[in-house]
């Protein structure tokens, strides 16, 4: 599959390559991310191999740290500096920043040659779409309210899945009785920011999310809903281990896949790590919604394209190179495989997705059918970087104090208003 990957570079793809960078130019791509987990390596190198097999060359930058928000402040200094990367991971809202700061470069020759407004779906595409062009590229669908569990665990002690809140408090306490970690945690911002908006949507449901999450609404974030959110978030605090602190995401992963930790609520970006290690969905683990009354929290990861005036011949073939290949079926499918994630591209086969991957696909379709799918706070996909940056920060502030939950919605009502 990969080599038909590379080798299916379209006539107009190369033919784009050429023009934009003369008949020598050999296509180069300095390619900025965060990628460098075992499942997360595996799945940006399909990108590397099909650029690097179809005549191009990649050339590697990984900043590590899970979430991307190391990368970003990297990306942030190396543009003042006037030394944009030529391809990087940006998201949602701040796709149309970078874009309204004129730093993107016009992809409408590669959207049009590889007809994306016919292969994408308006969900995804609109997303990155600035004034009706397209300023990066959609590669995937992840959804982030998910639960990862360790069946052998939840066995020893007669456990079964969590469908609420009460619910997993209750085998959460259990577990630990047993001298058992219920939850397996990394404790940085963009995790706790993570665990908080799966506990939003679960005890808030679709509608609370949007207005508190997306329309940052005020009496939705002082809302006794808001109060309780917290409030599971501080009986969250006492379900994981003493070492949690800066931990990163794949090593919490590793915790449930060892039987070190009952579960994990993390993006399916984990289950990149379970296949890494050779585990089976349904078998060795088990990908569960964390409880929710309806609903699906949608994280969509795309490339953007830095303009960077100064850029060689060489810089600029590889991009459209590198642009024109991401959406191929086969690169699409390769990717998502090993990233955890579907296809951002309509019309692919679901035969070589598991059933956590058949999940995630078919709550797209009725969470999008009854409005009820909502765009990651905590993985940019929600709100101004602004916004997400207040909400990281009383959200970490509060799970690692004795903050009342009344405190925690006042500072943050004040936060986000600082942050307009
Ligand atoms: C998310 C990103 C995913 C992922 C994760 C951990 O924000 O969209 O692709 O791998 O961070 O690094």
């Amino acid at each position: 599959m990969k080599t038909k990957a590379i080798r299916n570079v379209s006539g107009a793809a190369m033919m784009s390559a050429v023009l934009a960078g003369g008949a020598h130019a050999e296509p180069t791509l300095e390619v900025l991310h965060y990628w460098t987990s075992g499942g997360e390596s595996l799945a940006i190198n399909v990108f590397a191999d099909a650029l690097n097999n179809a005549g191009g060359k990649w050339v590697d930058q990984p900043v590590a740290g899970g979430g991307g928000d190391a990368m970003n402040t990297v990306l942030r200094t190396r543009v003042i500096a006037g030394d944009p990367p030529g391809m990087t991971i940006l998201k949602g809202p701040v796709v149309t920043e970078w874009a309204n700061a004129g730093a993107l470069a016009d992809l409408e020759n590669v959207a049009a040659a590889e007809k994306w407004d016919d292969i994408l779906p308006p969900l995804l595409s609109d997303i990155v779409k600035v004034d009706g062009k397209y300023a990066a590229v959609p590669l995937d669908v992840h959804r982030v309210d998910w639960m990862w569990v360790n069946p052998e665990v939840l066995a020893s002690v007669d456990g079964a899945v969590p469908t609420t809140w009460d619910e997993f408090n209750t085998l959460a306490d259990k577990l630990l009785e047993a001298g058992i970690t219920p939850l397996a945690h990394g404790g940085q911002p963009w995790q706790d920011a993570t665990m908080f908006e799966v506990v939003a949507l679960g005890l808030g449901g679709p509608d609370f999310f949007r207005e508190a999450l997306v329309d940052v609404n005020p009496d939705a974030l002082r809302s006794d809903t808001m109060i309780a959110v917290f409030d599971q978030m501080r009986r969250m605090r006492g379900y994981v281990d003493d070492n949690f602190s800066g931990r990163d995401w794949n090593l919490a992963t590793t915790m449930v896949m060892n039987g070190d930790a009952a579960m994990q609520i993390m993006g399916d970006w984990a289950k990149g790590e379970f296949l890494a290690a050779n585990k089976t969905p349904g078998e060795d683990f088990i990908c569960a919604p964390a409880p929710n009354k309806g609903g699906y929290i949608l994280n969509s990861n795309s490339f953007a394209f830095f303009d960077d005036p100064n850029a060689s011949d060489d810089a600029v073939a590889g991009r459209e190179l590198m642009a024109s290949l991401l959406l191929s079926e086969e690169a699409q499918i390769e990717f998502t495989l090993n990233k955890g994630s579907v296809p951002a591209r309509l019309g692919v086969s679901r035969e070589p997705y598991d059933i956590c991957g058949v999940r995630s696909m078919d709550d797209i379709e009725a969470t999008l059918a009854s409005g009820t799918l909502v765009p990651s706070m905590a993985h940019e996909m929600a709100t101004s970087s602004a916004n997400r940056g207040a909400f990281l920060e009383i959200i970490t502030e509060h799970f690692n104090s004795d903050m009342s939950s009344q405190e925690a919605v006042e500072l943050l009502v004040e936060a986000i208003e600082l942050a307009q």
